[in-house]
């Protein structure tokens, strides 16, 4: 299975999946990674020999221009599997369509519960003893498809939002390697 990997940040989900895919039994392979901006996490793609693009918001008008040129990119590759792993944009319906059902994301929550670009943060504020991490198929809503894979993780006392969330990435890691290797071997079937 090839696999590309789109982020905005650290990269810490990519590179955990980066050295599992470098396990000659691991059934999926990262062919490229792409980020909307001159990320971090980049760096772990170069250190893996993984090829790179970059397509800045910026650069774009509009969200339909920069879905344009994302796909662009990604047609070179013809990935079977992408994975938003700390992308921080929502991709165009236009670019979801083309792939749907085969994009998964990462998210720092145990959807339904605090979707969106801060659910660590609204998991603290709502003040819940217990948050998680989830493993979803990307549909055209925001963080709204089916659930793959979710697990729960503790919300402890004195947690801030980094705390909370360097506890729940190891989780979110753990789920997402389970859940590309599933597909890879077709245990797990992509619906839409
Ligand atoms: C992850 O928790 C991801 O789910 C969220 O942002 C974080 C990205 O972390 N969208 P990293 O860039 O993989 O370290």
């Amino acid at each position: 299975l090839t696999v590309a990997v789109l982020i905005s940040g650290t990269g810490s989900n990519l590179r955990a999946l980066l050295e599992a895919a470098r396990h000659p039994d691991f059934p999926a392979r990262v062919v490229v990674v792409g980020a909307d901006r001159d990320a971090d996490g980049l760096a772990h793609a170069e250190e893996f020999g993984i090829p790179t693009f970059t397509v800045p918001w910026h650069e774009h008008d509009n969200r339909d221009a920069w879905g344009a040129e994302l796909g662009r990119q990604l047609e070179v590759w013809s990935p079977d599997l992408i994975v938003l792993s700390g992308l921080m944009r929502l991709l165009p319906a236009s670019l979801v369509a083309q792939y749907a059902p085969h994009i998964i994301n990462t998210h720092p929550a145990y959807l339904p519960e605090f979707p969106g670009a801060h659910g660590v943060r609204d998991a603290l504020a709502a003040g819940v003893s217990e948050t998680g991490a989830s493993v979803i198929v990307v549909d055209d809503g925001v963080d709204s498809g089916p659930i793959l894979a979710q697990e729960r993780v503790p919300v402890l006392p004195g947690d801030t939002e980094h705390s909370l969330h360097e506890r729940i990435k190891p989780v979110e890691r753990r789920l997402l390697i389970e859940v590309v290797q599933h597909i890879a071997t077709g245990e797990l079937a992509l619906t839409s």
